[in-house]
């Protein structure tokens, strides 16, 4: 009759202790983050010609550098640490929809475009670098309007346009990996879109064009989208934060091999696609497995006729 207390005292133990764990993150889900106030993370920004360069858009009202500096610096210890890989925050206001309609389209405005500029002068700089471009909410939106071109309606404004970068030229070619959570304006269902979110509609659409744009990236990039998250997803329903804000507790060690892995060529490029084709063709998967089957039966059982009829003539 004890072992149900025992449990019970072990799983509340583990829930205090993962409580306190996530307390002292500074990518946890709180909507204020201390990441800036890590030294090992501060450390490695810099603007120095680096092999590795990471360029941070924070979220709405995140300080540099928001809850995307634990991985950043994740990332680059993997990759060789200070020296071979640093990060660079993306130069803008990073303002709230809340202080007046226009406010959000103004302030992703101007980070797609200083991000722009900020990476075209960093390549400049720097020509054999091999840019990491790493997006959150806000962040992430710009991130997208940079590689694939963005503007259009969100929230209650209508954000100016801007054409991405060329896949082909630099700076567009340095970029070497990309991942985005959360995203105000989002390829619905896209190739590299992933979790349970992918396919559900956010707060804005991008439009066909900005989602064409996206695709030559697609190898190296991952837009990371949760059910029920209300800004990539389920838009409208009841504000629930903690879909939005557990990004890096929930995944940083798959980002950060994913990010690790596709700088450094060892992902396989056909891995992602083709796991969503059998996921979201689970159906499809069933029908050739079934008609394989059943072939098989009938081939088996058309011997076995033939053979008895051999025997009978
Ligand atoms: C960084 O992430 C790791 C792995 O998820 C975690 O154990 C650690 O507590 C985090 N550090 C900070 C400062 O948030
Ligand atoms: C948003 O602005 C663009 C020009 O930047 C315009 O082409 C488009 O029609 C506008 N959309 C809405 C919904 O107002």
């Amino acid at each position: 009759m004890r072992l149900p207390f025992v449990l019970f005292s072990l799983t509340a133990a583990a829930a205090a202790v993962a409580q306190e764990d996530e307390e002292k993150r500074c990518d946890g889900a709180s909507y204020k983050v201390p990441c800036a106030d890590h030294p090992d993370i501060m450390a490695l920004q810099t603007t120095e010609c680096q092999p590795y360069h990471v360029l941070l858009a924070r979220g709405t009202d995140e300080k540099p550098p928001g809850r995307q500096g634990n991985i950043t610096k994740m990332i680059c210890e993997r990759l060789g640490g200070a020296g071979n890989c640093g990060w660079e925050n993306l130069d803008y206001p990073a303002t709230n929809r809340f202080i007046s309609d226009d406010t959000w389209c103004k302030s992703a405005d101007v980070g797609a475009k200083n991000g722009m500029k900020q990476v075209r002068e960093y390549v400049e700089k720097c020509p054999d670098t091999k840019m990491i471009l790493l997006g959150y909410s806000q962040g992430a939106s710009i991130v997208q309007d940079m590689m694939g071109g963005g503007g259009g309606p969100a929230f209650k404004c209508n954000q100016s346009m801007n054409s991405g970068f060329i896949r082909s030229e630099a700076p567009g070619a340095n970029i070497a990996a990309a991942a985005t959570f959360g995203t105000v304006r989002k390829c619905i269902g896209a190739p590299y879109s992933v979790k349970s979110g992918r396919k559900t509609e956010g707060v804005a659409t991008r439009s066909e064009e900005q989602c064409y744009g996206l695709e030559p990236y697609a190898n190296v990039l991952r837009d990371y989208c949760n059910e029920n998250d209300y800004i990539c997803a389920s838009h409208g329903k009841a504000p629930e934060l903690s879909f939005h804000l557990t990004y890096m507790t929930q995944y940083s060690e798959e980002i950060v091999s994913f990010v690790v892995d596709t700088v450094t060529g060892k992902k396989q490029k056909s891995f992602m696609p083709s796991i969503h084709l059998i996921s979201d063709h689970y159906w499809l998967t069933g029908a050739v497995f079934f008609s394989l089957i059943l072939s098989w039966s009938v081939l088996i059982f058309w011997t076995t006729i033939r053979r008895r009829l051999g025997q009978a003539y």
